[in-house]
């Protein structure tokens, strides 16, 4: 794979999309990408044509038409399986750089820590769905269960973000564990935007720039 595949993640709340925004504004000018790659921002669920209708389905707060839990998972490995099969794949087989706003960390967090479906299950499914795809660098936002629901208080809340403060703190729990686990770079997100963007830009050089 010639391309390089960033992720971020971390609970609803945590400033995620405005600091993919920065990234995708900062990363150009660094230095670290070859000229003629393209850089793809990019997120899930939702990241494909067909995810685009898959988050819909996810995030509908209509109560009489709530997936189950096992639908749920299978609805974000979906998602993923199309992400990856029409985006990520290709994207990297050519060169390019893509930024994603989640991927399967996330599912860990919030359908196996969140929801309680077995990790081990998960894990299988991730096995399929990912066709060796791993990220190259995963930056954890962290804020706490609590400056998330604070944050979000004048939005309308989708489906999983309607969860409550007890859901949330079992998917942070997990969020924590899988960043120690799998080495994902941990940034506290309750700092102010520039000196959090201003770390991400770090982790960044540090992680590509003996590799360009
Ligand atoms: P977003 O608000 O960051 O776009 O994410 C949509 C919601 O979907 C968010 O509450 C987290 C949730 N989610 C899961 O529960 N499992 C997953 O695998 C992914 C990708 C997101």
């Amino acid at each position: 794979m010639k391309g390089k595949f960033i992720v971020l993640e971390g609970i609803d709340g945590c400033g995620k999309t405005t600091q993919i925004n920065e990234l995708y504004k900062w990363l150009p000018k660094s230095g670290l990408i070859n000229k003629n790659a393209t850089l793809i921002k990019t997120r899930e669920p939702g990241g494909s044509i067909l995810g685009r209708e898959i988050r819909d389905m996810i995030l509908n707060n209509n109560k009489s038409n709530s997936p189950s839990i096992l639908t749920e998972l299978l609805l974000y490995s979906a998602d993923r399986a199309e992400h990856i099969s029409k985006v990520i794949l290709p994207a990297l087989q050519n060169g390019n750089w893509i930024i994603s706003d989640r991927f399967s960390g996330s599912t860990l967090a919030y359908q196996g820590y969140g929801r309680e479906i077995s990790i081990d299950i998960i894990k299988k499914l991730e096995n399929i769905v990912c066709q060796n795809i791993k990220p190259d660098l995963t930056i954890f936002l962290e804020i706490s269960p609590e400056e998330s629901i604070l944050r979000r208080k004048n939005k309308v809340a989708d489906r999983i973000e309607s969860e409550g403060l007890e859901f949330l703190k079992k998917v942070n729990h997990g969020f924590k564990l899988i960043a120690l686990e799998n080495n994902w770079e941990i940034i506290k997100a309750s700092e102010d935007l520039t000196s959090i963007a201003q770390q991400i830009q770090k982790s960044l050089i540090n992680k590509f720039s003996l590799n360009k």
